[in-house]
């Protein structure tokens, strides 16, 4: 069914040209619906039945931005805060319920200060990946960013769930690399490192978005990288037993590769001919014959040929594995052409044996269009405690998996069908991975493991029945640390001001 129009703005419009910010748009704007969908990453929160904000806020500097939260706050308006807008359940654009709401884009906030000398970036957090990328890269061809690879993820959500990427066996998360951050707290107050509580400045480094008040800037830490490091992808093809084979020997041999090698693979649904393939991407933070010389002793089955390499700098690859194609297209923002996708994730701590790989790949051809992509842990993720961030999958999570689906709009009708099979295929994989609790990862936001029931949940009384509830999904992405974000969300944000479908609800918050 349709939504519900968006409320009468007229309180935060005059709110907020009051207190002099003049950068937003209201639903009668011809600029309003560009400006919405303009960074809306996955198409199925697009639609018209998806409820739509009372206004889209695109402030221009701290100050606005302190002034929109002060002013969405003052009309009882909720606050969705959007960076990259690349949640996979459109948690920053959207509102449960129909509770009206405003969006907070945070897209002109993307200035990105580098100190070569210190090895430091200050990024706005409406900065993309891509954005920090190209200046991280103009400004030393030594210096690098860990996190992910996608060139338009916002820094603002990427790094608040923690941002794992090419270099993470190397150097960690990004949010492992957080020196300092500034966050607007539910009053308008700015916070520093120094000036924020450990509790709080310890949640923001991997907790998840949209719990703890808006993060306006990070400072991150830059690793060090050679002139040149390696880069390769490569496709293999075949029948059932040589693909299986070679997934089943990946298991062995990434996450125990040395810390400057990253081995993923990508395994598509479907075959063709009664053959399947899948491909796999390589970057090694050093020469080529340093590449070739470990992968043919570790992974021979793979058959590397020297000619599938290449030496490239560190912005360079990035670009690469980002699509697209070149270094200055990195800061391109438009996140090209849409998709309607559902994903989902785990981890795996024992290797699937031979007849489980097969079994997977079978279950796989009779998919629908979606695939699996095999992201390898170990070497400075698994030496990095558990609980020195809230992302808690360390030591003995030998990788993750993230399943996807997608459709195009002439198939919108088979949307349910195709999520379904997804959700089949995950109870399917149940005996294969993690369990006790069934681990999962913040920013592969999955709404099936569970949602917040706000409507229902009047605050201010004592009680612990939406922590609880927000347990059963919080200790898949966090584990025990789920406790200690619960008492940081209560010391940062008792009302639960900055609220969604799966923030870490305070103590306290109960009917
Ligand atoms: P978006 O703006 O949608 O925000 C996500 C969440 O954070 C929302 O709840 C939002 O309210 C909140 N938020 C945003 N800005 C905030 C701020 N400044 N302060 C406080 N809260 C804020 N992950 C990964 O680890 N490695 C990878 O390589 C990839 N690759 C990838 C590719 C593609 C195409 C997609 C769609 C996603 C990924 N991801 C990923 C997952 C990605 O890290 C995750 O979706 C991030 O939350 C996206 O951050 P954005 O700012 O873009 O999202």
């Amino acid at each position: 069914p349709p939504a519900p129009p968006p409320p009468q703005a007229y309180g935060i419009s005059s709110c907020l040209l009051s207190n002099g910010v003049s950068n937003f748009s209201l639903p009668s704007s011809p600029s309003y619906t560009p400006l919405l969908d303009s960074s809306i990453r996955n198409l199925r929160f697009e639609l018209p039945g998806v409820g739509k904000p009372a206004a889209v806020i695109l402030p221009a500097s701290k100050r606005d931005l302190r002034r929109a939260v002060l002013c969405a706050r003052s009309s009882s308006l909720a606050i969705r805060v959007r960076s990259g807008g690349h949640s996979y359940e459109g948690l920053s654009y959207t509102t449960e319920n129909h509770v009206p709401f405003v969006v907070i884009d945070l897209a002109r906030l993307n200035h990105v200060r580098v100190d070569p000398a210190a090895a430091t970036v200050w990024a706005e957090s409406g900065a993309t990946l891509g954005e920090v990328y190209r200046v991280v890269g103009l400004s030393s061809r030594n210096l690098a960013l860990s996190a992910g690879s996608c060139a338009t993820l916002g820094m603002g959500g990427h790094v608040a769930g923690g941002g794992f990427g090419l270099l993470s066996r190397k150097h960690g998360l990004a949010a492992d690399n957080v020196l300092d951050a500034i966050l607007i707290d539910p009053s308008g107050d700015t916070l520093t490192r120094d000036t924020m509580d450990d509790d709080v400045f310890w949640a923001i480094r991997g907790g998840g978005g949209g719990s703890w008040g808006v993060v306006y800037a990070w400072k991150l830490r830059l690793v060090p990288v050679p002139d040149n490091i390696t880069v390769f992808s490569v496709g293999r093809t075949g029948p059932a037993e040589l693909i299986a084979g070679l997934m089943h020997r990946w298991q062995y041999v990434a996450p125990s590769l040395p810390d400057e090698f990253y081995l993923s693979t990508f395994v598509p649904t479907g075959s063709s001919n009664g053959n399947l393939s899948m491909s796999f991407t390589g970057q090694v933070v050093g020469p080529k014959h340093l590449a070739m010389s470990v992968l043919d002793q570790t992974f021979p089955e793979l058959g590397l040929a020297e000619s599938e390499l290449s030496e490239v700098s560190w912005v360079e690859s990035a670009a690469n594995f980002a699509g697209v194609s070149s270094v200055a297209d990195l800061t391109n923002r438009q996140p090209g052409v849409g998709e309607y996708a559902k994903r989902k994730s785990d981890y795996v701590q024992a290797p699937i044996s031979m007849q489980g790989a097969i079994e997977i790949l079978r279950y796989m051809s009779t998919g629908p269009q979606g695939s699996i992509q095999l992201d390898p842990y170990g070497g400075a993720m698994a030496r990095m405690g558990s609980a020195a961030t809230p992302f808690p999958h360390r030591a003995g999570y030998l990788y993750s998996i993230q399943y996807a689906v997608s459709w195009n709009a002439s198939d919108l009708d088979r949307a349910e069908e195709y999520i379904g099979w997804l959700r089949s295929f995950y109870g399917f994989m149940s005996s294969y991975v993690s369990k006790s609790p069934r681990a999962a990862y913040v920013n592969y936001l999955d709404l099936d493991l569970g949602t917040n029931d706000w409507a229902n949940a009047t605050g201010g009384t004592s009680g612990s029945k939406s922590v609880a509830r927000a347990a059963s999904w919080g200790e898949r992405y966090f584990f025990t640390n789920f406790d200690r974000l619960v008492r940081a969300k209560s010391k940062v944000d008792p009302e639960n001001v900055f609220n969604n479908a799966q923030s870490i609800p305070p103590l306290r918050y109960d009917d």
